[in-house]
């Protein structure tokens, strides 16, 4: 007999056009409804979302700025996880940032930050885990479930694994350094193969301010370790909410604060310490410890994608960091899979049974198409004697991934966001969104420059700069406007491999740029896209989502989701690009193009509405429906514009009906979750 849910190898829909509407668009015989959406209470005694700015109760409703998702089936009463409940589940899904402007009366104040404003906004961060049911046909969120809860920047949280004791993780809240306040940022997520959410922290350090002079106040180590993860002193923090009293959970975001002691454990100095971490949250059990997994790796974390996992081998981790330049990373278990522990008594058990102990590498592509995972360990002499930074120990390092990474000369990529794996060939699939700062002919970087301003040379896996056609600037000076997607397939097929292959699956491109530079993967009208960054393979279809965050196309078409049946590593071709340097000399760029997606192999499937960016995706065990995250729509907004709706970007989801007539053009946006499914029922993408 066939298998029950047969990997889907020709997309069955027409492609969605690109579209600049206040819309959510899906191809003909698709429904997107939206089911979640910022403000929505999660108790049965928290008032409707009057979405006017008086809103308050945060940490009893939907945050802002829905991000990564994963879905958690329960069984039909709802007493039990069931992993393939397919109609009535666990939505854990992140909160990555704020449109704050939209979450008060008339915008947001200025410095000092009122307290009523801040205690409003922190919240708003986080995490939310809320019940989804699909009735006669129909999905909604539970109002009144007891699953429902908020994990925010104020919530309880341990430190576990390598960081966990360590003197750089001292701080006032948690003198022994085993504890840390909450999480925030949360950007991309991994579904663990015993049932639980990963979270990852990304633009964590612009919470925190460090003042004028806190470098001559420390006068060690963590200044240069500070300014490598972008927090030069001087810098002023997002929303200002150290400026809302004397109260900590106000002040803790001003790490220059320091106080008498030799360690930080009286003071703020270490608090960044506490955060850039994979955070594992068992969706089930609010009782449930949350633990941050220190042995991942601190940076801008994304997604964590697990390799297949195989019954007496290894668990690997896939992650990325996603800031201009910075690296690839893989987590290899010390503990090999028992496939027992896919239902375990206790989940958060398993994690400190296969995520706490391990090994962290970090990715190093060379221009042959092979690939080395680079090991980020105290016991790596390069890292130990790395003169740009004196590692003390093994919690330091993981502490410090990126001047590990460093040490060991890891490739820097153009901007790491999500990756995912296939979930039959295991290859490992990243997007690469853009890098404005990827040039031809790169300037040496300035004295104490930022990590992200440094522009880097092409290379074979990043090997794309070159003239905004529609911008007419000279060629190599506008870096990597659209950005590509790497995929690596492990030697062997081994998790544990250090050795590796690479193509790219993917180049975004407009759909009428040059074929030989620009548009390498020959996207058409149906198939253009810009800036991947979300990615998920589906586990039913086999099936590769890309959603895009656009910054270069957004005046062609709001951003967007694709589906693609994907192929393999080594299916493409070498290809040589070649640039003509400012001395008229030809530079001659090797990489290597996957095989070119046709019609039946790459789809636009939805666009999203004005000002948004799609991010989170997933699905029911069934395959049935897709769940999706509109981020942010309407984000360009001023305090000024507040009281004047007709100057709203975006009216979504109000102008769709949702808590409003349908055509509302008053309402203020807000990020909201979709759910997708086929009108006959069938597949997403089938
Ligand atoms: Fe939160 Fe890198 O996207
Ligand atoms: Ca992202
Ligand atoms: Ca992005
Ligand atoms: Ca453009």
């Amino acid at each position: 007999a066939p298998p029950a849910n047969p990997p889907v190898d020709k997309l069955g829909f027409t492609a969605v056009a690109k579209s600049t509407a206040d819309a959510v668009s899906v191809p003909a015989g698709y429904t997107a409804a939206v089911i979640y959406a910022l403000g929505d209470p999660l108790t049965a005694g928290t008032p409707a979302y009057a979405n006017d700015g008086s809103d308050t109760d945060f940490d009893q409703r939907a945050g802002d700025h829905h991000d990564g998702m994963e879905y958690f089936g329960l069984n039909a009463a709802g007493t039990a996880r069931d992993a393939n409940g397919s109609e009535r589940g666990l939505l854990a899904m992140n909160h990555e940032a704020l449109s704050d402007n939209y979450l008060h009366v008339n915008g947001s104040s200025a410095r000092p930050r009122p307290a009523s404003e801040s205690d409003k906004e922190i919240p708003a961060h986080g995490v939310s885990v809320v019940e989804v049911r699909k009735t006669g046909g129909s999905w909604a969120y539970v109002q009144d479930s007891a699953y429902n809860r908020r994990v925010t920047p104020l919530t309880p949280v341990e430190l576990s694994g390598a960081v966990r004791g360590n003197a750089l993780a001292k701080t006032l809240y948690s003198t022994a350094g085993t504890g840390a306040r909450g999480t925030i940022n949360n950007c991309g997520t991994g579904y663990t193969p015993w049932g639980t959410l990963l979270t990852g922290e990304e633009n964590f350090e612009g919470y925190f301010t460090r003042s004028a002079g806190d470098d001559a106040a420390r006068g060690d180590k963590s200044v240069t370790a500070l300014n490598r993860y972008k927090r030069k002193q001087g810098a002023a923090s997002r929303h200002g909410w150290e400026t809302s009293g004397a109260d900590d959970k106000y002040q803790r975001w001003d790490i220059s604060k320091i106080g008498a002691s030799a360690d930080g454990s009286d003071d703020y100095r270490n608090e960044l310490n506490t955060f850039g971490y994979i955070v594992e949250i068992d969706p089930y059990d609010k009782a449930a410890t949350i633990k941050k997994r220190t042995t991942l790796g601190r940076f801008a974390h994304e997604s964590a994608a697990f390799g297949k996992a195989v019954a007496g081998k290894p668990l690997a981790v896939y992650m990325g960091d996603d800031s201009r330049g910075e690296y690839i990373y893989k987590f290899v278990s010390a503990t090999n899979w028992d496939a027992a522990d896919a239902e375990p008594s206790n989940r958060i058990a398993a994690g400190d049974k296969y995520l706490d102990s391990g090994k962290l590498y970090v990715a190093k592509f060379n221009d042959d198409g092979s690939g080395d995972w680079i090991e980020l360990s105290f016991d790596n002499l390069d890292v130990k004697n790395y003169a740009g930074y004196a590692f003390a120990d093994a919690g330091d390092v993981a502490i410090h991934s990126r001047l590990a990474g460093d040490a060991v000369g890891a490739t820097a990529m153009d901007r790491p966001e999500w990756c995912a794996v296939h979930p039959t060939t295991g290859e490992i699939y990243y997007t690469l969104t853009n890098n404005s700062v990827r040039k031809l002919e790169p300037a040496a970087p300035a004295v104490g420059a930022s990590p992200d301003s440094i522009q880097r040379a092409l290379d074979a896996a990043n090997p794309r700069s070159y003239k905004d056609s529609y911008g007419g600037a000279p060629e190599g000076s506008a870096g990597n406007i659209n950005g590509h997607i790497i995929r690596m397939k492990e030697d062997g097929g081994e998790p544990a491999a250090t050795g590796f292959t690479w193509d790219v699956y993917l180049f975004g491109a407009q759909s009428d740029a040059d074929t030989s530079k620009i548009n390498l993967s020959s996207l058409t009208a149906d198939q253009d896209f810009s800036s991947p960054d979300g990615l998920w393979f589906s586990r039913s279809t086999g099936l590769c989502w890309i959603q895009t965050d656009d910054g270069a196309y957004t005046d062609v078409s709001n951003c967007m989701m694709l589906l693609g049946v994907p192929g393999t590593v080594g299916d493409g071709v070498k290809t040589t690009l070649s640039y003509t340097l400012a001395d008229t000399s030809t530079l001659s760029i090797d990489t290597y193009v996957g095989k070119k997606p046709t019609a039946d192999t790459l789809k636009r499937f939805l666009v999203g509405p004005k000002d948004c960016e799609l991010t989170g995706c997933t699905e029911t065990p069934d395959g049935k429906t897709v769940f999706a995250n509109i981020q942010h729509p309407g984000e360009t907004i001023s305090a000024a514009t507040i009281g004047n709706p007709a100057g709203y970007v975006s009216h979504w989801p109000g102008n769709a009906g949702y808590q409003a007539t349908v055509g509302n053009t008053t309402s203020r946006p807000r990020s909201a979750t979709l759910a997708i499914t086929k009108d006959d029922g069938g597949r997403v993408g089938a």
